[in-house]
């Protein structure tokens, strides 16, 4: 009896051992799609090799699997971390992208440099599964070229040049037209976009109040309220796309929303261009830019995407500090600097803004609405509202952390006002779980202080 059982644990060892052994000896496949995209330079090829070989199978749509993940165990164990690499990182739309996708590419930094990935169930299965020393270094290699080639705003000082976080630049990078921005201005703080000719842009966009209104949900035509919080107006034009849910493909687009909504503005074109068409000079000023005294929604939408272009706030503290200037930030803020790199802020918050160009949602959504003390609703679906997919349930476009000091309440649904405690939230409930590391308050508090110097100035002044 004890004999035949020692035969049978000898057998299903031998079996467990043969999954590794064959994988080996066979590698992983790779779908044939991916080996046929092209790449622009020879780190891009050599990290698309990487990538392909250890990372692919968890991270691309459809990915060609290994022999023992269609043996029923082996796939219901691996199948799940499949799902939420899927999720969470796409590599092979990185690689297609030439690796131009700047949240993505600061995530495979960062997952790189914290050595979280593959995850452990997967070089269980595959001995030759983990990265070497250099092929994370042909990893990280590749990350600087792109952020150097497309990312880098070239103000950054040499020690900053390569980070996900860039200074804030002075000027939009595209030419603007003067004519253009004064009457986007004017139409902005004009309060004959609503019907009752109560509320303008600058109503809920107040440039003396960060570009918001300071309220927790804004106040629209006849004291309506709405449902969810205002974002700034500064910076927005370097968003992806704008909304919480992303709804406004850019600036223009969104400038087409708040005159029609009932709640904000409560209008419509006729009568908004009827209005503006009895003010001789607004009109005057208008046919300069548009060579016509006709009135239409898209040159007004135009106009005000043109103004907002103008709205950027440079040279907060921690953009002269990026710049060189040391002694711009106190010894407790640079430590809150490196902390909000260190424990994975500055993936999705990359950039000049430092956010605005993904949706991502919290790790465990009912974990983070019980954390804020309610249970979520249509307001708390984001992406999926607009998209329809089940994916997108609780995505939020990733808000900037600009002006910070000045743009409270904070989240999508301006529960907090107190940035350490957004903080630990977002520690707690936003950070992947392999990427957390402690983070005790008094670090928490130094993240928060760096962050209320990313205040910046609006027209050399500051806000
Ligand atoms: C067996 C599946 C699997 C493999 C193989 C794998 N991953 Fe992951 N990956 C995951 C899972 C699961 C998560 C989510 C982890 C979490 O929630 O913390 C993840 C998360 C990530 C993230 C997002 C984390 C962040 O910092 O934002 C990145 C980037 C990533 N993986 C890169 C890689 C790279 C690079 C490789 C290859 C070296 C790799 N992964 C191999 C399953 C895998
Ligand atoms: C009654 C208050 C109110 C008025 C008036 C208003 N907005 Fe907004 N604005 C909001 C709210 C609330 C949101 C967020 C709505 C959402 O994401 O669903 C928002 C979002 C935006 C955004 C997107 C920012 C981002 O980060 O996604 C921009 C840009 C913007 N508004 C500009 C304008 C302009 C231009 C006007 C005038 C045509 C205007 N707003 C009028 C309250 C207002
Ligand atoms: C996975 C992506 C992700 C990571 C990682 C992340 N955030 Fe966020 N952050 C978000 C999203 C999405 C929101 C908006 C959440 C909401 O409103 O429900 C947000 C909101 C914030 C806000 C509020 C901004 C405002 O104006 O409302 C602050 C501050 C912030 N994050 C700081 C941090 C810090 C500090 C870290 C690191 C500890 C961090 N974030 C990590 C995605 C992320």
């Amino acid at each position: 009896m004890k004999r035949k059982i020692l035969i049978l644990v000898v057998i299903a060892g031998l079996a467990g051992l043969s999954v590794p052994l064959i994988n080996l000896a066979v590698g992983v496949p790779v779908k044939p799609a991916y080996t046929q995209l092209k790449v622009e330079t020879p780190e891009a090829a050599r990290a698309k090799d990487i990538l392909g070989a250890k990372c692919l199978m968890c991270h691309c749509e459809d990915p060609a699997l290994p022999f023992y993940a269609k043996m029923p165990v082996a796939s219901a164990a691996i199948g799940k971390h499949i799902l939420a690499g899927q999720l969470i990182f796409d590599a092979e739309k990185l690689v297609a992208a030439g690796g131009r996708q700047e949240v993505a590419l600061a995530k495979l930094e960062q997952s790189t440099e914290l050595d979280t990935m593959p995850i452990l169930p997967y070089m269980l299965a595959h001995w030759d599964g983990a990265l070497t020393a250099a092929e994370k270094a042909d990893l990280l290699a590749w990350v600087r070229q792109v952020r150097a080639a497309s990312f880098a705003s070239g103000l950054a000082a040499p020690a900053f040049a390569a980070h996900a976080v860039q200074p804030l630049p002075a000027k939009w990078p595209a030419p603007l037209s003067e004519k253009k921005i004064a009457l986007g201005d004017r139409l902005y703080n004009d309060k004959r976009l609503s019907g009752d000719d109560t509320v303008s842009c600058a109503t809920c966009h107040d440039l003396a109040k960060g570009g918001t209104d300071q309220l927790k949900f804004s106040v629209g035509v006849r004291k309506q309220v709405g449902g969810i919080n205002a974002p700034s107006v500064f910076n927005a034009a370097f968003n992806f796309v704008q909304f919480w849910d992303g709804r406004a493909k850019d600036l223009a687009d969104q400038a087409g929303g708040p005159p029609l909504n009932s709640i904000e503005m409560d209008s419509n074109w006729p009568q908004i261009t009827g209005k503006l068409a009895k003010d001789a000079d607004l009109t005057a000023a208008y046919r300069e830019v548009y060579g016509s005294d006709t009135w239409t929604a898209a040159n007004i939408q135009d106009a005000i995407a043109e103004y907002e272009k103008t709205l950027l706030t440079p040279d907060s503290a921690l953009d002269l500090f990026l710049k060189g200037d040391k002694a711009a930030l106190s010894a407790e803020e640079t430590e809150g600097y490196a902390l909000f790199q260190r424990h994975s802020c500055a993936t999705c918050h990359a950039g000049e803004s430092m956010g605005g160009q993904t949706f991502e949602k919290p790790v465990d959504a009912v974990a983070f609405y019980k954390a804020l003390g309610r249970a979520p609703g249509k307001d708390d679906f984001g992406r999926l509202n607009e998209s329809k997919a089940e994916v997108d349930r609780f995505k939020m476009k990733v808000p900037n952390l600009r002006n910070l000091a000045v743009t409270q309440p904070y989240l999508h649904d301006g529960s907090k006002t107190n940035i350490q405690e957004v903080v630990v939230l977002m520690r707690d409930h936003f950070v992947p779980a392999l990427n957390r590391r402690p983070l005790p308050d008094a670090d928490a508090a130094k993240i928060a202080a760096m962050l209320r110097k990313s205040t910046g100035t609006l027209n050399g002044r500051a806000l």
